[in-house]
This record gives structure tokens, C-alpha cells and sequence, in this order.
């Protein structure tokens, strides 16, 4: 089994860590500030792990290893630019992010043959600030959706059936499979990723914005704005070959909202604490790639501007 090389000290790049800690993985930890990274994890049955030392700088990296990017797309630019002297062996690349539009960075750095993987997780953590220091809670149990963008065969169901795609991605699946279960693989990974960006789409924004829990925006108040979100969200994903039905990605939005009620969203939090939000990368994609098939799509161009004008 290859290494995992986890960049970033992020709420789910820690979590991936002291997953892979607890399931007996090697992994090494690249945070960007080492004194913000999370010293140990607490899992939901009371348990701890402590995460080992993070290491301070890329390494050239064999074939066998895999290296996961769980950033903001905003970051994983720079991040990929850091790396890209150390992948020279062409171990798989790995990207995990909320939001569309790394995968047209991952492209333009690495290639169109590059050994890559797109991945979505709904698995929760939390990174939180004690007096010992940076930990991660684990907050919701979830799976990680997983795929290549470049392949397009028959849907193997199982991890048994990887043998179907290239040995190299099939290895790095089973082996982020064994740091952080369950990992789905996903012949189809863009109609999951955009499955994914219409839920961020609405929940996101809206509790940003109105400053609430995500089980508050299928409150009657929102309706009116949810439909509007996923009606464009539809036509634009139909514009691009992805068969979505408005009803069902509203359906969809609010089970979500109500499994992750309690939660504050990723936004939400941002906000918060005054970061730079990943509008840009949720409705701000969905505004794009409608702009560039003439599609208007007035909710998400009023929403991306709204959020942008909140206060950081
Ligand atoms: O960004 C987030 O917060 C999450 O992706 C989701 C699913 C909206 C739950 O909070």
C-alpha cells in the first residue's frame, strides 16, 4: 500500500489524518501553518487519537503514494504549484474540495493525462481552538464519493470491482478506502460532484446570509429562493450533459439540510470568522457556466453578490 500525503491542516485534511492514524496508514501531514494544525482528533464514542508530527515540506513522492488536497479551491493553485517539482514519479493526485473549478486548475498545472482523482466526502469535522492547542471533531458520519474524471466505463458498484480502472487509481482508492471508509467509487464523479455543488448551492449561501443552522433554510421564508436556485442549477447542469430533475434536486437539498441540521455550514462558518468564503467556487461556477451558454440564472448571480458584500 502507497503512502497518503495529506496537504493542508483543514478541518478534513485532519480528519483524513487521524483517520488514517487509527486504521494504520502511513500518512504525512503538509499544513500550510504548522502552528494551526491540529495536534489530536475526537472521535463521536468519546475516543482520542493524537496525530503525529506534521512535516514541514514536499518530498519527491513515488508512484505508489498518494497525495490528497483537502483545500478550498481557492488555495489548491498555489498549493498544486508548491508540488508540482515533487511529482515528477506521478503519484496520484487526489482532490477533495466543496465547490466546482478544480479540476480546470488541477488540468492546466498537471495535464490531461495526469493520474488524478476527483472526490466529494460528506463525512463532518470540525477544527476548534482549545488551550492545548488545534484539535478536529469528528462531527457527522458520512462517505467519500470518488472518481476519475477521464474514464468512462461500465459503474463497478464496489471497491471489489476496481480492477476495472487503471491499477494505480484502484490502489489509491483502496487505500484512502482504508484511512477513511467508506469510499465509494464513482464512475460518473462529475454528476456527483454537481450533486454535491446544488446542495452547497442553496445551503451555503442561505445560512450565511440569514445567519442560521443549515435545518433552518427549509423554513416556508426560503421556498421561494431554493426553487429558484435548483430550477437554474437544473437547466444549467442540462446545458452541460448532466441530467438533473428540479423537484428531486430540491428534495435532495432539504434531506441533506435536515441530516446536517445542527450544523453551521462551511460558509457559514467562514463568514464567521471573517475568511474569504468559496462563493466563487458554488454559485459563482453555476453563474459562469451558465454565462457561457447564455443562460441567465438571476438567484445565483443576486446570491454570489449579496454574500460577497457581507462584511469579512
Ligand atoms: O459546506 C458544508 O457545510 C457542507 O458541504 C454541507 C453539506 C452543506 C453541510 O453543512
Amino acid at each position: 500500500m502507497g503512502k497518503l500525503h495529506i496537504v493542508g491542516g483543514g478541518a478534513i485534511g485532519s480528519l483524513v489524518a487521524a483517520s488514517a492514524q487509527k486504521n494504520g496508514v502511513p500518512y504525512d501531514c503538509y499544513p500550510r501553518d504548522m502552528k494551526t494544525m491540529p495536534s489530536c482528533a475526537h472521535w463521536q464514542n468519546g475516543q482520542t487519537t493524537a496525530l503525529k508530527p506534521a512535516t514541514p515540506s514536499p518530498i519527491v513522492l513515488p508512484k505508489s503514494d498518494v497525495l490528497i488536497f483537502p483545500l478550498k479551491v481557492y488555495q489548491l493553485k498555489a498549493a498544486l504549484l508548491q508540488w508540482l517539482p515533487y511529482l515528477t514519479q506521478q503519484p496520484t493526485v487526489v482532490l477533495l474540495h466543496n465547490g466546482m473549478g478544480g479540476l480546470e486548475v488541477a488540468r492546466d498545472l498537471l495535464g490531461g493525462d495526469y493520474p488524478l482523482l476527483l472526490a466529494t466526502t460528506s463525512h463532518g469535522a470540525l477544527k476548534v481552538s482549545t488551550s492545548s492547542g488545534f484539535h478536529v471533531k469528528y462531527t457527522g458520519v458520512g462517505a467519500t464519493q470518488i472518481g476519475a474524471p477521464n474514464i468512462n466505463k461500465p459503474s463497478p458498484q464496489t471497491l471489489a470491482d476496481l480492477s476495472q480502472i487503471a491499477p494505480q487509481l484502484a490502489s489509491a482508492i483502496a487505500t484512502l478506502d482504508k484511512a477513511l471508509p467508506p469510499v465509494q467509487y464513482q464512475n460518473n464523479i462529475l454528476k456527483a460532484l454537481w450533486t454535491k455543488l446544488s446542495v452547497n448551492a442553496v445551503i451555503n449561501p442561505l445560512t450565511a446570509l440569514h445567519n442560521i443552522q443549515n435545518k433552518h433554510i427549509a423554513k416556508p421564508e426560503f421556498e421561494q429562493s431554493r426553487i429558484s436556485i435548483c430550477n437554474e442549477f437544473t437547466q444549467v447542469a442540462d446545458a452541460y450533459g448532466l441530467d438533473f430533475d428540479a423537484l428531486s434536486v430540491h428534495e435532495n437539498v432539504l434531506s441533506v439540510a435536515k441530516a446536517t441540521g445542527e450544523n453551521y455550514s462551511s460558509m457559514h462558518q467562514d463568514v464567521a470568522h471573517g475568511r474569504q468564503t468559496e462563493i466563487d467556487a458554488i454559485n459563482g461556477y453555476i453563474v459562469d457556466m451558465a454565462t457561457k451558454k447564455g443562460i441567465p440564472v438571476p438567484e445565483n448571480t443576486l446570491l454570489v453578490e449579496r454574500v460577497k458584500a457581507l462584511k469579512l
